[in-house]
């Protein structure tokens, strides 16, 4: 039986007014009449920006994609898509990943092409991309940035946030001069490329594999590896392939490739951003997720991975030592094998070529580089609706622990107080910081590791337990207890806690206890409630994301957005 004619046919291949409308004005980009005789129409969404490192190389790249396109006998058509850069977006990056999401969207619906090519690396630009192409299931494979070379600072690596957060704690504490701060500045990013750690763009990139949305060797080839530039041909190829394969997102986003995800994720010791994006593209797509997947499928797998921040290594060695495919392959029977991907193989049949080159950098699960980390998910009466923290970034003395809460109200209030030599705190302490999470800053920033109090850095304390709403960098370390849910702006518990009040953790057991009776806390709810001021945001984007943003538990996404709608629009533009 014949193939009924692509979707970009129903606007090229129109002998009529609209079919004039359509091809006069995209001829005129510079594409010959005989391109549009049926071929697969294929659009190349890139983030490129010179805003920051990350995506700075990506148009550059996208002419490899359109080599590949070409030679496959499709035809690319490359269009912008709001860059995310992590480092330099303010109130936080995080506050725009759904305003990509629908960027991208409603780019693919509302265009006559008939996939599509993600190119994106930045934290946020990965699950935005996605999570776009997953709500409109045309065929989609994606292509990274790959990760910038190791930094070096007088002879040693250095890794991309990971050592910013500990020299500053160094120069904090009078260890480091800030001269040498400064200096390390250049060292640290040398090239084009994503955060060299294993942060939330390297664990992004290493789940996009997992998730068999691309090629193998996605993630940890280098930016600037001329690989990257083949695997980018080779990404342009397989989409034509995929178009008249009819092979979508929601064939391979399926609750298998999930549990692949999160496998992958426990083993490199990925960001804990990596759990609000994995559940808002699992409500993309209909795959059902919940929190606690993360906590009962990563507890099988250990720490296989040494990067940065949970190890020692980074990026560049990962590539080196075998990157995804030898993780996938030391996933043993753990691995859902039978999971498809954007390659067209299984996620077995991608293992089974996997070998591993240095075992200082990846290791087996007879002798993992550390124990089960993954992410732990707690809950209690601070946190009903749950909270995670990351084990293998934390100190293991810390995991249970009972303490007295210091309590600030928003990050303004933090910074003004922190360094205070009379601020009520000893290393026993609990720090908590409200205000932080999606509907309160707003966005959710990475501000949940805050630094510790000056005058305990200098007695030498160099990790404390701390709780907030907020996320952290997926290069940040120490015991720190993110994503509560509900956020105190929400109302939930956490906005309740007085500096004073008893905190319980108990990481074993997953509890996060606020030891305070039941009258006391219904009696501090009335007062919150009669204080609370008017919206601060009222109109525009903010407005949008504030009144409709789900917890944490839920993802971060727009309620309105959850699900996918089709890619068919039936009518004409005039
Ligand atoms: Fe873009 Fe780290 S700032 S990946
Ligand atoms: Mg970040």
């Amino acid at each position: 039986m014949a193939k009924p004619p692509l979707r970009s046919q129903r606007s090229y291949g129109k002998i009529d007014r609209d079919g004039f409308i359509h091809r006069s004005w995209i001829k005129a980009t510079g594409l010959p009449e005989h391109v549009f005789d049926g071929r697969p129409i294929i659009g190349i969404a890139n983030t490129w920006s010179e805003l920051v490192t990350c995506q700075v190389h990506l148009r550059e790249l996208a002419g490899f994609v359109k080599r590949g396109i070409w030679e496959a006998g499709g035809v690319p058509i490359e269009f912008p898509a709001m860059s995310l850069p992590e480092t330099q977006m303010r109130p936080t990056a995080m506050l725009f990943r759904n305003l990509l999401a629908m960027e991208v969207e409603e780019s693919i619906r509302a265009n006559p092409i008939d996939g599509v090519v993600l190119l994106g690396g930045c934290d946020k630009t990965t699950p935005g991309l996605l999570m776009g192409a997953a709500s409109v299931d045309l065929p989609a494979i994606f292509v990274s940035s790959g990760p910038m070379l190791n930094g070096k600072f007088r002879g040693q690596d250095i890794g991309s946030g990971t050592d910013v957060w500990r020299f500053s704690e160094e120069v904090r504490a009078g260890d480091m001069s800030l001269a040498d701060f400064m200096a390390a500045e250049s060292g640290m990013s040398r090239s084009a490329g994503t955060c060299n750690t294993m942060g939330t763009a390297s664990t992004m990139s290493a789940i996009v594999e997992g998730l068999g949305m691309s090629l193998p060797n996605n993630s940890a080839l280098p930016a600037v590896d001329a690989r990257r530039r083949v695997l980018a041909h080779l990404s342009g190829n397989r989409i034509v392939q995929m178009v008249k394969d009819d092979v979508k997102p929601s064939d391979i986003l399926t609750r298998e490739a999930f549990e692949n995800a999160i496998l992958v994720h426990a083993a490199i010791g990925g960001s804990t951003n990596a759990v609000v994006h994995l559940l808002a593209l699992a409500g993309r797509v209909g795959v059902p997720l919940d929190l606690h997947d993360f906590d009962v499928i990563g507890r099988e797998v250990p720490l296989l991975v040494n990067l940065m921040p949970s190890g020692q290594y980074l990026m560049e060695d990962f590539c080196y030592a075998g990157g995804v495919p030898a993780v996938l392959n030391e996933l043993g029977d753990l691995l859902r094998r039978e999971a498809v991907t954007a390659w067209g193989k299984t996620q077995g049949e991608i293992a089974a070529g996997g070998e591993v080159w240095n075992r200082e950098v990846i290791g087996t699960r007879e002798v993992p580089v550390g124990p089960s980390s993954g992410v732990w998910v707690l809950t209690g009466n601070l946190c009903p609706d749950g909270a995670i923290l990351k084990p293998s970034a934390a100190t293991p003395e810390l995991l249970t622990h009972r303490g007295k809460a210091v309590v600030f109200e928003d990050i303004e209030d933090y910074h003004a107080r922190i360094d205070d030599p009379d601020l009520p705190v000893d290393a026993t302490s609990i720090l908590v910081l409200k205000g932080c999470g999606p509907k309160g800053y707003p966005g959710m920033p990475e501000v949940g590791n805050m630094a510790l109090p000056r005058k305990l850095l200098e007695l030498g304390v160099r990790d404390m337990v701390r709780i907030s709403d907020a996320r952290m960098s997926g290069t940040a370390y120490g015991t720190v207890i993110l994503h509560v849910a509900p956020e105190s702006e929400a109302g939930g518990p956490l906005a309740l806690v007085q500096t004073g009040d008893e905190i319980a953790f108990d990481g074993p057991g997953r509890r996060l206890d606020l030891l305070v009776d039941e009258a006391e806390l219904a009696r501090r709810r009335q007062a919150w409630e009669a204080a609370r001021a008017a919206p601060k945001y009222d109109r525009g984007w903010y407005r949008l994301y504030i009144d409709t943003v789900m917890q944490a538990d839920k993802g971060v996404d727009l309620d309105f957005l959850v699900g996918k709608s089709s890619a068919d629009v039936t009518r004409e533009s005039h």
